[in-house]
């Protein structure tokens, strides 16, 4: 068995639950809609994120209705930012398919992703729970700030890490912070320990997003979507973004000269590709990400040990060693 799998081995029939849910939801008496709907549901991606809130509320006590109606909605809404992402980033492929742009096109793709927004909202509204709903509120309006601010961050040229983590931990480490904010919610955590779980959560988010960008610099079959991509869309990740600011000669001057450009050829990204490569940008990501993970790691230590805590602990580690 796959190290995921492992990992929500004890959680199987709660997600089969949450399939139900989710195909159930996302059908409507309106045949395109379903016929998009059913080419989408053929590739289901990893459900990180709602094995998260899962294992969050095993954890602190028993998965209830609740808890796996907010995992839904929370996987409708990262769904919803991945059909809008490929929109936004110009993409074809994901999960090793064509995307809805591609296949119908970028107004079929931007509606789909309202209606798994919508989607997400009614299971949102099923939990009875307003902080719930509230949460999924600050969550969007968390993920769009934070596509925002990378398109600002790209127009402007701006070359900073700090810059780099508020994007990162907008668009990403929300979700994951939401996942055990919910999880937790769903069983009545009190307010101390559901702050330590959410810091892990929006951790482990961040180590997941670093991650993903470190797979852009590299021809990769299994993750299932282009790669090197980021940089044509002008989008400095921390491998490039640490290269570029470590580094103070002629060849420096040269890449800083490339990245003036608003928009980059195949060659100027493969030579800034490598750049980061030769210049210890991909080392210094992962030192990076075994910095967070320690400190998320550090954020469940004071809870009693249980399964539950070393699976969370074992999906951390996936995160940052995962190959797709
Ligand atoms: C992709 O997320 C978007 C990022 C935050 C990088 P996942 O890699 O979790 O996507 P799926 O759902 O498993 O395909
Ligand atoms: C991930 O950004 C964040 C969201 C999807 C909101 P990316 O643009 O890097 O995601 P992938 O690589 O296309 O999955
Ligand atoms: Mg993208
Ligand atoms: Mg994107
Ligand atoms: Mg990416």
């Amino acid at each position: 068995m796959d190290v995921l799998s492992n990992i929500q081995a004890p959680i199987n029939d709660e997600l089969v639950e949450l399939n139900r849910i989710l195909v159930e939801k996302l059908h409507t008496n309106n045949q395109l809609i379903n016929k998009i709907v059913d080419r989408y549901l053929l590739t289901k991606g990893k459900q990180i994120r709602p094995i998260l809130i899962l294992l969050c509320a095993r954890m602190m006590g028993n998965i209830t209705p609740t808890t796996i109606l907010s995992a839904a909605a929370i996987e409708l809404m990262h769904n919803a930012s991945l059909i809008h992402d490929d929109v936004i980033d110009t993409s074809m492929y994901r999960r090793g398919h064509p995307t809805i742009n591609a296949v119908e096109d970028n107004r079929l793709a931007v509606l789909m992703g309202d209606h798994f927004v919508s989607c997400a909202l009614q299971c949102g509204v099923e939990t009875n729970n307003m902080q719930i709903i509230a949460a999924m509120g600050r969550l969007g309006q968390e993920l769009a700030h934070g596509e925002i601010n990378q398109i600002d961050n790209a127009r402007q040229h701006r070359l900073s890490e700090e810059a780099y983590f508020e994007v990162i931990r907008r668009k990403t480490a929300s979700l994951f912070r939401t996942c055990m904010h919910v999880g937790a919610i769903s069983v009545a955590t009190d307010d101390d320990t559901r702050a330590r779980l959410e810091k892990f959560g929006e951790l482990l988010g961040l180590c997941f997003q670093i991650k993903d960008d470190i797979f852009d610099y590299y021809d990769n079959n299994v993750i299932g979507k282009p790669t090197g991509n980021d940089l044509r869309e002008g989008k400095i990740t921390l491998p490039l973004l640490y290269a570029i600011t470590h580094n103070d000669d002629e060849e420096n001057a040269r890449m800083r000269t490339l990245l003036d450009n608003d928009n980059l050829d195949s060659e100027a990204i493969e030579t800034l590709i490598n750049y980061a490569k030769t210049r210890g940008g991909i080392e210094y990501a992962h030192e990076r990400m075994l910095q967070l993970r320690n400190q998320a790691v550090e954020c469940l230590e004071a809870l009693p040990p249980s399964m539950a805590r070393q699976a969370l602990i074992e999906l951390l580690d996936y995160t940052i060693s995962r190959e797709k």
